[in-house]
């Protein structure tokens, strides 16, 4: 069963709330959180994304997954577990060692979240084969990090192919989450090369109808 998640990085500010109920009216899974740090990328989403989550995690019972573009992951994934998060992913290019790596992981597992490690479109998946074991998701960047509105790299599917026979042939369990560019046609390929999370922000946010966008990733 595929999910999607909404990305509400680009949300107009004065809607928020009422965005909120409308999407999740619409039944999006997850709604999906980009923090930005100024550093890892250029846009800083730090203090917008803490007043979002605080806001959805009391009006909704829908998980947040919590995408965190930063370079101190450690300081990030200790303000976000108070919240409860269904998923924390971070980017296995800002963490410096394989100690580090495996310690995050441990830390988002230990307060009862799902851990999931980020790839940017220029890192192969033999970086991350050695952690997919400790793993719930893996998430495979679509885009190059930093905004919203971009188009999906079709390479980036070959990744999530290979990403998905390495997984089936050694027998793990764990979500392919595809993030950035995704719309009805790219949805429909990244299901194909083995996705089953979906992230879309401008195509759901952008749409006439949030249920039909919903729908139609989710189909
Ligand atoms: C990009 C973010 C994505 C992005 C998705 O750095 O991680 O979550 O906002 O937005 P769309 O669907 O518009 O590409
Ligand atoms: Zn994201």
């Amino acid at each position: 069963m595929n999910k999607v998640s909404t990305s509400i990085l680009t949300l107009e500010k004065e809607d928020a709330v009422k965005t909120f109920y409308d999407l999740e009216v619409a039944h999006t899974d997850m709604f999906h959180i980009d923090i930005m740090d100024g550093k890892f990328v250029e846009k800083d989403t730090t203090e917008l994304m803490k007043d979002y989550s605080l806001t959805l995690s009391h009006i909704t019972n829908l998980g947040l997954d919590v995408h965190l573009m930063v370079e101190n992951v450690e300081e990030f994934i200790d303000e976000y577990v108070d919240l409860e998060p269904e998923y924390i992913s971070f980017h296995i290019e800002a963490t410096k060692t394989k100690e580090r790596t495996l310690e995050n992981i441990q830390t988002i597992k230990d307060n009862g979240i799902k851990a999931a490690i980020a790839i940017s479109p220029d890192t192969s998946i033999e970086e991350i084969k050695e952690y997919i074991p400790y793993v719930h998701m893996i998430l495979v960047m679509t885009v190059i990090p930093g905004k919203g509105g971009q188009k999906l790299i079709p390479e980036t599917l070959e990744k999530v192919a290979n990403l998905k026979k390495y997984i089936t042939e050694n027998n793990y369990d764990i979500d392919i989450e595809v993030d950035g560019g995704i719309n009805g046609e790219t949805a429909e390929k990244a299901k194909e090369a083995g996705a089953n999370v979906l992230v879309a922000g401008s195509f759901i946010l952008n749409a006439t109808s949030f249920k039909e966008a919903v729908e139609t990733l989710k189909k």
